[in-house]
């Protein structure tokens, strides 16, 4: 057979969360196929990165009060311990933001504009008016037009889910100065898809999509190809646009560009690789992603018209699968179903998962569950009582009464036929796992375990050992069940690499498709090692405390934790002052807010500050007035809808437990410093 060459991607996790278990039915699904292949002897590599940049994850960098350098080093430290956990084996592991990957985003970008394919035009963004910067979606925040939620970004509300653009909001606010943002007219770049569109067309009906995939693309042709926004403006993490001052490439842009990046880097470290030889047109590497069906359009279209139109290959296939939901329902939090891959890790064997997730998956999209019954339930009948068990039934024999050797003799009624028979499953079994129909595989090998067991069952090895004339056939009955668990844990070796790993030490034999293809026997004589129980069931208080811990990780932090620390120089900026409250009035078509006339005393020579505050959810005008507060006295003034705000007032809020405004112990004075 002829030795392909392969180049597998999953899609690149975001490095401002954690990897969760619906993460990982892509991770396992793709490195599955990428160890079957090596396994078949193909030349196969599997690389993946972090895809760093965006605003969400400099906005999460800010929140942790770090820099977004530093959350995208720590996030990729703890994505990579999580995956090697998993035993997810890619031969790279790099980041978006790496100098290859700026190198190759710049570069296509460039080729991209010579051969036509990117504009230039001004559309309206969201401006902030005080800090002079553009605003993108999720750093305007106001109330949701839909279930009048207050505080919600720009794009979508986290309270019903809607979605809508910043423009929809009620009172939007820049979450950067807090001033209202108004519209400014601002160049953006374009990516004209529908210049391409009968290369486009041609590659979706290049056979190898899935067909829910190509009668998506349909319909996205149907629509008609919009032209693809690919610039966004600083503040950004991301890569400067050459020759465009402040304006970044769209995260998406140069994030599958990272699956480049991240091979460029692999062939840099090693001499015997090429990198054109898998990239340029006329390569005849296969090219594969593996990806969910949220980002099918990205890489059926946008991805390959990046390639295309920039002078690169196009890739072989997408990989589209489906989402996981946990026990019918999608993950949720509340429900400690929202499973972290540590927090898995934490109580459960990988094994275990990536065994389910194999009995689960094939080639199409639809939703796959994990149902933790089940999950339990299947994961200990099939890998324990059925595979696990021939070892272990037939391993003490071998051991104890025969030296520990096995006899390539293995005529024991059915036997030769079932061995011939499992052997004979071998490229059934490829075959399913190169289409990525895992699950049949799985109910194939299952049944070749069966088939084994029933061997075994009616052979009764342990009634039969009790009289020594029977000797020899108990050593054919045992030897023949360590052939089929031979076999079958070659079968299984993609899918548990590490129960394959401990079995091979067991039966002193390096197991490899090669090696399965030729249905031989192990040679008369071999000698076996000694019988460790190589995996164990799962328990019900593992799955529970597992749960449990989901739902510990998702509660509503106890500690709201602190912010970022300053410097006693910074403290010192404040002038705090106790001012009193002179005047409390309602504002005119304003929601949360009341307007407050503030009397700071003598020392600072009578000034009187006019101070809007959102208060109003909380008090009346009336109890306020004559009332003692605490203000920042040297904030600069802010202009709001209605009007100058010359200061604020403390007062602590919590969550959704309401506002108290502070008042100094009685006996202070307004004017009075609060340090
Ligand atoms: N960063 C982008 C991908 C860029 S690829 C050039 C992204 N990241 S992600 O972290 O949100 O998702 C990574 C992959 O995990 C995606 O393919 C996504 O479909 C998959 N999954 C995320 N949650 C999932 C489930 N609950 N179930 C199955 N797959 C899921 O998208
Ligand atoms: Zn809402």
């Amino acid at each position: 057979m002829k030795n392909r060459r392969i180049l597998v991607t999953s899609a690149l996790p975001y490095a401002n969360g954690s990897i969760h278990i619906g993460h990982l039915v892509e991770y396992l699904q793709t490195d599955i196929w990428a160890r079957f292949q090596k396994m078949c002897g193909h030349e196969c590599y599997y690389v993946c990165a972090d895809d760093a940049h965006g605003t969400p994850i400099m906005l999460r960098a800010q929140q942790e009060g770090i820099t977004p350098e530093e959350l995208i080093a720590k996030t990729k430290q703890e994505h990579e311990l999580d995956f090697a956990d998993f035993h997810i084996e890619f031969d790279n592991y790099h980041s978006t933001h790496s100098e290859e990957n700026r190198q190759f985003a710049t570069s296509m970008f460039a080729e991209l504009q010579k051969n036509g394919y990117i504009s230039t035009r001004t559309v309206t963004d969201l401006f902030d008016p005080q800090e002079k910067v553009f605003l993108p979606d999720r750093f305007v925040r106001g109330t949701c037009p839909k279930c009048k939620s207050e505080d919600q970004y720009g794009d979508n509300c986290e309270v019903c889910g809607a979605t809508y653009t910043p423009a929809d909001l009620i009172n939007p606010r820049s979450a950067i100065s807090g001033a209202e943002p108004i519209q400014k007219e601002n160049l953006h770049y374009f990516f004209q898809l529908s210049k391409m569109e009968k290369e486009l067309k041609e590659w979706t009906q290049s056979e190898g999509l899935q067909p829910e995939i190509s009668n998506k693309l349909q319909e996205w042709f149907t629509d008609g190809l919009q032209d693809w926004d690919i610039s966004r403006d600083a503040p950004y993490f991301g890569f400067e646009i050459p020759d465009a001052p402040g304006k970044y490439f769209y995260v998406w842009l140069d994030a599958p560009i990272g699956y480049m990046a991240s091979f460029k880097n692999l062939c840099d470290k090693r001499d015997d690789l090429n990198f054109d030889d898998f990239w340029k047109p006329d390569s005849e590497a296969e090219l594969y992603h593996f990806v969910g069906k949220d980002i099918a359009y990205f890489h059926t279209l946008f991805w390959p018209a990046t390639l295309m139109g920039s002078g690169w290959r196009k890739p072989t296939s997408v990989f589209c699968h489906g989402f996981l939901t946990v026990n019918g329902q999608k993950m949720s939090k509340s429900r400690g179903t929202f499973i972290k891959a540590r927090t898995y890790l934490n109580h459960l064997q990988p094994e275990y998962l990536r065994y389910y997730f194999a009995a689960k998956l094939n080639d199409g999209v639809a939703d796959i569950d994990l149902n933790l019954d089940d999950f339990q339930q299947r994961v200990n009948s099939d890998v324990v009582g059925k595979l696990v068990n021939i070892a272990s039934r037939c391993a003490g024999f071998i051991n104890k009464k025969f030296d520990g050797k096995v006899t390539d003799q293995v005529r024991v009624p059915n036997g030769e036929e079932t061995f011939q028979a499992a052997a004979d499953k071998s490229d059934a079994i490829k075959q399913c796992y190169e289409e990525r129909k895992y699950s049949e595989a799985m109910r194939l090998i299952m049944a070749i375990a069966d088939t084994a067991n029933q061997v075994i069952d009616s052979n009764k090895p342990w009634e039969r050992i009790k009289d020594e004339s029977n000797r020899t056939e108990v050593h054919q009955v045992c030897s023949f069940g360590l052939n089929m668990f031979r076999i079958l844990i070659g079968y299984l070796k993609p899918v548990m690499p590490t129960l394959a790993a401990d079995a091979e030490k067991f039966l002193n034999t390096s197991i490899s498709w090669q090696d399965l293809d030729y249905g031989q026997p192990l040679p008369e004589g071999h000698q076996i090692n000694k019988f460790k129980p190589l995996i164990t069931r799962i328990e019900q208080k593992a799955v529970d405390n597992m749960i449990e811990e989901s739902k510990q990780d998702a509660a509503p932090q106890a500690s709201d934790p602190v912010d970022a620390e300053i410097k006693i120089d910074d403290f010192a900026k404040l002038d705090l002052r106790v001012a009193r409250i002179a005047k409390a009035e309602h504002v005119e078509g304003a929601e949360k807010l009341l307007q407050l006339t503030l009397d700071l005393g003598e020392p600072t020579g009578g000034v009187q500050r006019n101070v809007f505050a959102g208060i109003k959810s909380a008090y009346a005008p009336e109890e306020l007035e004559g009332k003692l507060v605490v203000m920042v006295a040297n904030l600069a003034p802010r202009k709001m809808r209605f009007g100058v705000s010359e200061g604020m007032v403390l007062a602590a809020s919590g969550e959704n437990e309401g506002l108290f405004v502070i008042h100094p112990d009685s006996g202070a004075k307004p004017g009075m410093r609060v340090k």
